[in-house]
């Protein structure tokens, strides 16, 4: 069987232990990934231990308690607390998903493990460098694109035409799904993945786009679109419920149905 190894300076070290104060009685241990980049040192997983009594119940609390009260040199993205804004997206206990919407009681029981998303550099220890994922986000053109002039009022819909944007709008862009694809992994320099994919199939379901064809053709490659296997690790971690591989094959319809 082949044996894999990580590069000397990827392999992650023991790191600090952060005990709980005295007299905490609802402890609660995390194991967290830090990696300083400047500081030229190997990552390292350091421990806390926290004490539950003093922080809110989801796992973004207890990051901010360890960031307020134990260590104030741990880095994390979050904005909203509420599912909404993406920022929070990290990997927990081996699942991608946000850190404010992910109750610690969900979780197995036992030490917590917080990892940045995988695949992505990282940019400081739970932060991922998303410049790769922002910019298939912004090559799939995610604005209305019409040739017809701008009516005078709104531009009407349907409710059968709205109907077909559901499942697509609420997406977040928090790079859950596209960092647990293992085609993504292998190949996010060429493959779109699954959340710039999502958003692609959001503009060509929209009844009010008129730039369908050509955006199919931008997409008609053996890596932007074709490397997407359906394996739906991206549907099983979406913290919105969306059902990328979904949109995904619907490109990939489109595209056959518009050579018939
Ligand atoms: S279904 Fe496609 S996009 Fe989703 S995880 Fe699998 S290969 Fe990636
Ligand atoms: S499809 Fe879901 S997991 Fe992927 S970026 Fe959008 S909200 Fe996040
Ligand atoms: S902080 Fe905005 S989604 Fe978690």
């Amino acid at each position: 069987m082949v044996q894999l190894t990580l590069p000397r300076n990827s392999q992650i070290k023991a790191g600090k232990r952060h005990p709980a104060p005295q007299g905490a009685v609802n402890v609660r241990t995390f194991k967290v990934y830090r990696y300083d980049p400047d500081a030229g040192n190997n990552p390292r997983w350091d421990i806390y231990e926290l004490d539950l009594d003093t922080c809110g119940p989801m796992v973004l609390d207890a990051l901010i308690a360890i960031k307020n009260d134990i260590d104030s040199t741990l880095t994390f993205r979050r904005s909203c607390r509420e599912g909404v804004c993406g920022s929070c997206a990290m990997n927990i206990s081996g699942r991608n998903t946000l850190a404010c919407t992910k109750g610690m009681d969900e979780l197995p029981e036992g030490v917590i493990t917080v990892a940045p998303l995988p695949s992505q550099p990282v940019v400081k220890d739970l932060v991922p460098d998303l410049n790769n994922f922002t910019a298939q986000y912004a090559a799939i053109q995610p604005y209305l694109q019409t040739v017809t002039p701008q009516p005078d009022t709104e531009w009407r819909q349907s409710p059968e035409e709205r109907a077909k944007l559901d499942g697509l709008y609420e997406c977040i862009l928090c790079a859950c799904c596209s960092t647990s694809c293992p085609s993504y992994w292998w190949n996010s320099d060429r493959f779109y993945g699954p959340a710039a994919l999502l958003q692609a199939y959001r503009w060509i379901a929209d009844s009010r786009d008129e730039n369908q064809g050509e955006r199919l053709d931008a997409l008609e490659d053996p890596f932007k679109l074709y490397r997407c296997h359906t394996i739906m690790n991206c549907a099983q971690v979406c913290p919105k419920g969306l059902n990328p591989a979904k949109a995904i094959a619907e490109i990939k319809k489109a595209m056959v149905e518009r050579k018939v």
